[in-house]
């Protein structure tokens, strides 16, 4: 480095711990003195050093114990507010829904995403997830006309599986591909061939965009550090891949246009441009931003998840062998082998109920939810979140707490069975899809997903591990999602 870039990357240095000096003081004088509890971390980073170098869970169960179920750490000049336990979380996000249902503020909702789609606080969010919603379920969502789409989708994963002869082989790319097909069959009428490198390309993008949104949850915080020569936060390797996702779903509103017929929608766009059309030019609900972003969020939202909720099922079903054949048994009386599983069979099948129910805890893959914010100050048990605090909903402290599931470390579906085989409600403690007017919108897609894709696995193929001294990691990797280490398996069809 010559002198003079030196002497500009020490400026560039000073100038941007100047700032955050002056954002920290001014921020933290604002806050009245009854802030949820919580340590005291250091000067302008706050706790930032202990998220780097401890796993975040852990973290998080110890802040629990000594501060209770409400607690606070700053990161830099940002409060962040964790609350944790089923009681708390009910009392916040339902009956304070009202003060815990926005979002944060922040780089990537106001820049990236323009405060558009579905997952900004900004006031057409709810409009936004409103008609999303019903568009969704108008195409199918929960229902049985989409169950047919999906169980194609299915027909053409299992025969790569096939294809595998029982040989050691990774599922993760063939399942993140066959997943995202079912919501671009929702939202642009259209499935892609897995060979199809674009469409492979694009789904890589989904799992790398999330592992990013947490590294560059720094440039979040203090936006100034985007600026820093290089890309040490990734922040511009993010900006790229939203870009990048939102020029394929820009194309395809393009085409859609070029071809759309208003009395015959045909998916999720066409439903949108119909509206737009509708609506006068220039109605921030119907313009190509909000549907674009709408899109955006929803598109990786949808996939990801499901994908790696499936891989979970599997690792388990690999460790447990006699859970993997209790539950083929299940599919073989109510089901047999001559066709697919359907909707139909789920109320039949409570021991699929209890097993995937399980999976859920363990799996455990939104274990901090999405974070919302506080937009005003928010009175919460006789404390008081800042008004620009971010309010972590910790899911993973119902998952693994051992008062509602004795010893939350054993993968046991039978905690979900009462004595008469039948679900016993514990169930309704899992709230992997989150609670309140935030909950999942893709809930009820992402159940009928893993109803169709788990039940049909089990009932063609015999999960085992690449050889018998060789069992995969159980052990979860926390970006955005908890993900299973990679892993290979032997998928070998059953006569
Ligand atoms: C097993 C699968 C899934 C899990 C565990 C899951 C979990 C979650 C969680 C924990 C949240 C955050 C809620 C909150 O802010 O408190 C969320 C939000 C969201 N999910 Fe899912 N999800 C899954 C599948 C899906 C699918 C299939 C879709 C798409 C169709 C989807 C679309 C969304 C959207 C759009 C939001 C943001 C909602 C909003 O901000 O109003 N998810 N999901």
């Amino acid at each position: 480095m010559d002198v003079c870039s030196l002497f500009n990357f020490t400026l560039v240095t000073v100038v941007i711990v100047v700032v955050l000096l002056i954002l920290l003081v001014s921020r933290s004088l604002q806050w009245p003195v009854n802030v949820p509890p919580g340590p005291t971390g250091y000067p302008i980073i706050g706790c930032l050093h202990q998220l780097r170098n401890k796993n975040i869970l852990e973290l998080c169960r110890e802040l629990r114990q000594r501060y209770g179920d409400v607690y606070s750490f700053r990161i830099g000049p940002n409060l962040t507010v964790v609350i944790s336990g089923v009681e708390a979380l009910k009392e916040a996000f339902i009956k304070q829904a009202d003060d815990f249902s926005d979002r944060t503020d922040g780089y990537i909702q106001d820049v990236l995403f323009q405060k558009k789609g579905v997952s900004t606080s900004e006031e057409h969010w709810k409009h936004t997830r409103s008609f999303a919603l019903s568009t969704l379920r108008s195409f199918g969502f929960g229902k049985r006309s989409l169950e047919s789409r999906i169980q194609e989708e299915i027909t053409a994963y299992l025969e790569i599986l096939e294809k595998q002869n029982g040989e050691p082989y990774n599922m993760k790319e063939l399942t993140v591909v066959a997943v995202s097909n079912i919501i671009c069959n929702i939202m642009f009428g259209n499935r892609f061939e897995y060979t199809d490198e674009k469409f492979k390309r694009l789904t890589s993008l989904f799992a790398e965009g999330f592992r990013l949104s947490s590294v560059a949850g720094a440039v979040q915080i203090f936006p100034v550090l985007r600026f820093l020569p290089g890309d040490l936060f990734s922040m511009k390797r993010l900006t790229e891949i939203i870009f990048d996702i939102k020029d394929f779903v820009a194309d395809q509103i393009q085409e859609h246009r070029n071809t759309l017929e208003e009395e015959n929608p045909r998916d999720f766009i066409d439903a949108f441009l119909v509206q737009q059309r509708k609506h006068e030019a220039g109605d921030p609900l119907f313009d190509d931003m909000n549907i674009t972003i709408t899109i955006v969020n929803i598109f990786p939202a949808g996939t990801d998840t499901t994908a790696t909720m499936i891989r979970w099922a599997i690792l388990y079903l690999i460790h447990n062998k006699s859970i993997q054949d209790k539950l083929r048994q299940e599919i073989m009386k109510v089901v047999g082998t001559s066709r697919l599983p359907s909707l139909a069979n789920k109320p039949d099948m409570p021991y699929y109920g209890a097993f995937i129910t399980e999976v859920f805890r363990v799996g455990n893959i939104s274990p901090l939810s999405v974070p919302h914010g506080a937009r005003k100050d928010i009175h919460f048990r006789g404390m008081v979140i800042p008004k620009g605090s971010t309010i972590i909903p910790n899911l993973d402290s119902v998952m693994s707490d051992p008062e509602l599931f004795e010893d939350p470390d054993k993968f046991l579906p039978e905690r979900f069975l009462g004595p008469d085989g039948k679900l016993n409600g514990k169930e309704r403690n899992v709230m992997a899809f989150s609670l309140g007017r935030r909950v999942c919108m893709g809930e009820s897609l992402a159940r009928m997903e893993l109803f169709l894709f788990m039940t049909s696995l089990i009932q063609r193929f015999e999960f085992l591990p690449e050889s018998q001294d060789k069992l995969p990691s159980l052990d979860g990797i926390v970006d955005f999602l908890r993900n299973p280490k990679d892993f290979s398996c032997r998928v070998v069809k059953l006569q």
